[in-house]
């Protein structure tokens, strides 16, 4: 089943703590200049979003989401790397543009990084590869990126940011989400892993909360809740195995203004937790 398309969802509340974090652990990674890395991306979506597309106006996900931050001149300094990036994007001072994942870490890497991406959806991985075929540094596989992990661990590089952003349409997704880490992180120990799921009422997401609170790692975890718990999601989580360290002070100085930006009366509040440390 190969209905999800992101687009429809860009620079929404998930995107926002998603992306937040992408920032935060890239900008980290290449402080170390004459190191290596490479960003890993198993679903990597189609690069770039443009807000004023069929797709993303359909229900402007993003009024509730980026466009609430986009203006702000009192941003935590950490939130403001992020939302500094997304104006990077939108030159003309108006927000017409989101970046994916890859263009987050495109603008991050260095000239001798690397950007390993995989997206299932033709349509997608054709825009993906479409938006990449200029950049040298760039590698899209079209196929699925839980299946290629695995086999390209550990990256030549000794170093790098994996990201996992699953769309959890099919239930099975929340198993071979967790699958695919734990087995990653055995292969690849050392390796920074951003794991995305949605808050939902439902079993399969308390399963998956657990389990990967059970991994042996070190990990930091982080939930924003928008809404009220009830039908359909109501926020979103990210399970960071080996964090940077100041991953968490960053986090813990931008998630209250976050969550009084992004979130409605009646939302649980944010979560963060590090275990393993
Ligand atoms: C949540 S979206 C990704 C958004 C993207 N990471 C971003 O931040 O811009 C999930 C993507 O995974 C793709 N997908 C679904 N199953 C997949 C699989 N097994 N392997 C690779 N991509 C998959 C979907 O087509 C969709 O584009």
């Amino acid at each position: 089943m190969l209905s999800y398309r992101h687009a429809f969802h860009a620079g929404n509340h998930a995107d926002v703590l998603k992306h937040l974090v992408e920032v935060l652990a890239l900008q980290y990674l290449v402080q170390k200049e004459d190191k290596p890395l490479c960003y890993i991306d198993t679903h990597a979506g189609p690069g770039t979003y443009d807000l004023r597309g069929a797709f993303a106006s359909k229900n402007r996900e993003f009024d509730s989401g980026i466009e609430r931050l986009w203006r702000r001149n009192d941003l935590p300094p950490a939130l403001a790397h992020y939302v500094d990036l997304v104006r990077g994007f939108n030159a003309a001072g108006e927000l017409s543009q989101y970046p994916g994942s890859p263009a987050i870490a495109a603008r991050i890497l260095h000239a001798g990084h690397r950007l390993q991406l995989f997206e299932l959806h033709p349509d997608d991985a054709a825009k993906l590869a479409h938006w990449g075929e200029r950049d040298r540094r760039v590698n899209v596989q079209q196929g699925d990126g839980f299946a290629a992990l695995k086999a390209i661990l550990p990256p030549p590089e000794k170093r790098a940011l994996v990201m996992i952003d699953p769309p959890y349409e099919m239930k099975t997704d929340y198993t071979t989400a967790l699958g695919a880490l734990q087995s990653a992180s055995r292969k690849f120990a050392t390796g920074v892993y951003a794991l995305w799921y949605p808050l939902l009422d439902r079993k399969e997401v308390a399963m998956l909360v657990r389990k990967l609170e059970a991994m042996p790692v070190k990990s930091l975890l982080v939930e924003l809740p928008v809404r009220a718990e009830g039908d359909g999601m109501h926020g979103s989580g990210l399970f960071v195995v080996n964090p940077p360290w100041v991953l968490q002070q960053q986090l813990e100085s931008c998630m209250p203004y976050l969550q009084a930006m992004l979130a409605s009366a009646g939302a649980l509040p944010w979560r963060l937790r590090s275990s393993g440390g």
